[in-house]
C-alpha cells in the first residue's frame, strides 16, 4: 500500500472538494494520503510518498504558477512514481471538452509543464454569489460567449462525481 501526496490548488474550494473525494476513494482502496494545499513551497518527500496527485483549477485561462514550479522542481521523482493531475474548469462542463487534447487550457498546461503522468479534465463549480463584482462580470461575459448561465444569483456544481470516482479508482489500481 502506498502513501499518496495529494495537493489541492484553487481559490473557492472546488479543487479541494474534488481532491478530498479522490482521497476517500484512495483510502477506501487501502492507501494512505497526505492532503496539503498548493503553495510556493509544496514539495513531495520521496522517503515518505510513493505517489502524487495534484488537483488545480483554471483562473482567467491560467493554472497556478506553483503547479508548474512543483512539477519542474520534482521532475525526476514525478517520472518514477504513479502521478495524476486533475484540471478543474468551467469549460469542462461540456463533456466533449473533457479530452485533455481538446481542452485548450489542459493541452497548454501539458505542453508547458512537460507532464508525463495521468491527466483528468473535470468540471468545476459556478458560484456567482461568492465572486467579486469584477470576477462576476468577467465570468458572465465568458458564460454569455459559451452559452452558459448568466443569472448572478446562480450556484451550479457541474462536477461529474462519477467521473471523479472512476479516475480515482483507476489511479488507486495503479498504486
Ligand atoms: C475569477 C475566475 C476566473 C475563472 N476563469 C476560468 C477560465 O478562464 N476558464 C474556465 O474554464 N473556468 C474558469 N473559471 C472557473 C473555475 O475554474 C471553476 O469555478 C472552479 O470550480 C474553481 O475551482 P476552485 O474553487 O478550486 O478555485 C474561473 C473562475 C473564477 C472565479
Amino acid at each position: 500500500m502506498s502513501t499518496v501526496l495529494i495537493v489541492h490548488g484553487g481559490r473557492f474550494g472546488q479543487s479541494e472538494k474534488i481532491a478530498n473525494q479522490m482521497r476517500k476513494v484512495l483510502e477506501g482502496a487501502g492507501h494512505s494520503c497526505d492532503f496539503v494545499p498548493l503553495t510556493k513551497t509544496t514539495t513531495p518527500d520521496p522517503a515518505r510518498h510513493q505517489a502524487f496527485l495534484l488537483v488545480t483549477s483554471v483562473r482567467y485561462g491560467y493554472f497556478d504558477k506553483n503547479a508548474y514550479r512543483l512539477i519542474e522542481n520534482n521532475r525526476a521523482w514525478l517520472e518514477q512514481v504513479p502521478a495524476q493531475v486533475v484540471t478543474v474548469s468551467l469549460t469542462a462542463r461540456k463533456p466533449e471538452k473533457r479530452d485533455p487534447q481538446v481542452h485548450s487550457y489542459t493541452k497548454k498546461f501539458l505542453e508547458k509543464s512537460g507532464w508525463k503522468g495521468r491527466v483528468e479534465v473535470v468540471a468545476g463549480a459556478l458560484e456567482y454569489p461568492r465572486y467579486s463584482l469584477f470576477d462576476r462580470l468577467a465570468i458572465q461575459l465568458i458564460m454569455r460567449i459559451t452559452n452558459g448561465p448568466t443569472d448572478p444569483s446562480v450556484t451550479i456544481e457541474y462536477t461529474d462525481w462519477e467521473q471523479v470516482d472512476k479516475a480515482a479508482a483507476a489511479f488507486a489500481a495503479e498504486l
